[in-house]
């Protein structure tokens, strides 16, 4: 069996571990012992270590040292830190994309010229602003708070802030985007619209694409969409592998912008592989663009790659070929429904003390419902400790319908998981902003 590393710690690559684990021996170098990771990679005859995934000496020894063959990464820090680099310089074959071509990710500004150029009907009008005495102007020149704040790098869902929800008044606005000025040099200030937020995922091999089930993610930390930004609390798809406020032709639209920002890559040398995510809100003035992400959401990934029908190792290979298509890449008839848990503190104040928990795992997996870790470490028994103050561990599920789905998920927490943890009972609810 050829040996896959995979780099990255969270709930998204405790599920390409399972996946990637069907094809392949698991090889990783951790920052901690990521259970769900761990399991996969014992049950594959790989290896791990756990050590900095930074550290490009440390991860380019170990691809050296157990002859390791091919390489994903999905997670935006280590993509732009160019980790990818380092194993294509190694002659691996690799899944996500060079630094450079993560650039539509962590270059704000370069994905908003590209969109700019190829559909400027979806872009939302937007500054983007490299001095105080510009950024004092544009903020004056609107009403009242109705805009949005954007830093230029990465910021793991939690940078955009709107007027009204995350800031109230323009003098609030302008204090949080002085800051982003401050860390990048630049920052974006776009009007604020009314939508329906929606992710259209495509995988890729640099040329093909193939458009996933759209999915719908929980950005926001309590329930109806209240609170700060996070990176995703929740998310489900449907079985048509599309949205109830969304038509073929919305899809359409996405996935041409998409087709065609691959296109411009291309052109700029970028070597773009794996997964290309657009961010889009359906408005009135129809469909507008958000961001790209140059990766596989979290928690996305937890809804897409249980639907797919396809090996994922298949998919995986097809990319390296450059022989993807939707012939070779099938997706399930069903619907997927994901509830991440987190602590009470999560997104709101800052923990200093691990929070040791209880969960009754195999009470949780006896009802149907996959358990996916992301900053837990496995302490012994049931009991388990929180790594950082990010989310722990994701709970997903398929079925025929989203009600089947939702109630599997939710029936499966009740009583099985420590009464310290915290989660949106709210995901299945589709709201409008
Ligand atoms: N769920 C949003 C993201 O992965 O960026």
């Amino acid at each position: 069996m050829e040996k896959c590393l995979l780099l990255g710690n969270g709930g998204r690559e405790a599920v390409l571990a399972e996946y990637i684990s069907k094809g392949y021996s698991l090889y990783t170098v951790c920052p901690y012992e990521n259970p769900s990771i761990i399991e996969m990679v014992n049950k594959s005859g790989g290896k791990y270590i756990v050590a900095d995934p930074f550290n490009k000496e440390i991860v380019s020894d170990f691809i050296k040292e157990n002859n390791i063959e091919v390489c994903l990464i999905s997670s935006d820090n280590l993509l732009q830190d160019g980790l990818i680099d380092v194993a294509r310089e190694l002659g691996l074959k690799t899944f996500g994309p060079t630094s450079k071509g993560a650039k539509i990710e962590w270059s704000k500004t370069y994905a908003l010229d590209i969109v700019e150029k190829l559909a400027p009907q979806m872009i939302i009008k937007n500054y983007n602003i490299t001095s105080i005495e510009e950024l004092k102007n544009i903020i004056n020149s609107y009403n009242d708070d109705s805009f949005v704040v954007k830093p230029e790098g990465l910021t793991g869902g939690k940078g955009v802030k709107v007027g009204g929800i995350h800031f109230k008044g323009k003098d609030e606005g302008l204090e949080y985007a002085k800051s982003c000025l401050e860390i990048s040099g630049n920052v974006i200030i776009q009007d604020k619209i009314e939508g329906r937020e929606f992710t259209v995922m495509a995988l890729t091999d640099g040329e093909n694409i193939v458009v996933t089930p759209t999915t719908f993610d929980y950005p926001y930390r309590f329930n109806e969409d209240k609170g700060p930004g996070t990176g995703g609390m929740g998310c489900l798809s449907f079985e048509n592998g599309m949205l109830p406020f969304l038509e073929q032709k919305d899809i359409d639209e996405c996935s041409n912008l998409i087709k065609e920002t691959l296109k411009y890559i291309n052109k700029d040398n970028l070597e773009f592989n794996g997964v290309i995510y657009g961010g889009f809100f359906k408005t009135k003035n129809g469909i507008k663009f958000i961001e790209f992400n140059s990766r596989f959401g979290d928690p996305e990934a937890l809804n897409v790659l249980n639907s797919l029908e396809t090996p994922f190792t298949d998919v995986m290979k097809n990319i390296f070929n450059k022989t993807l298509s939707t012939e070779n890449c099938k997706f399930k008839k069903e619907c997927t429904f994901t509830v991440y848990i987190v602590t009470k503190e999560y997104a709101v104040e800052s923990r200093k003390e691990p929070l040791i928990f209880t969960i009754s795992r195999e009470a949780i997996e006896k009802q149907g419902v996959k358990i996916y870790f992301a900053n837990t470490k496995h302490l012994e028994g049931n009991k388990y400790s929180s790594v950082s103050n990010s989310r722990l561990f994701g709970l997903t599920t398929s079925a025929k319908t989203l009600q089947e789905a939702k109630e599997k998920v939710y029936n499966a927490i009740k009583g099985n998981i420590d009464e310290k943890l915290d989660y949106r009972t709210d995901i299945g609810s589709i709201y409008e902003h």
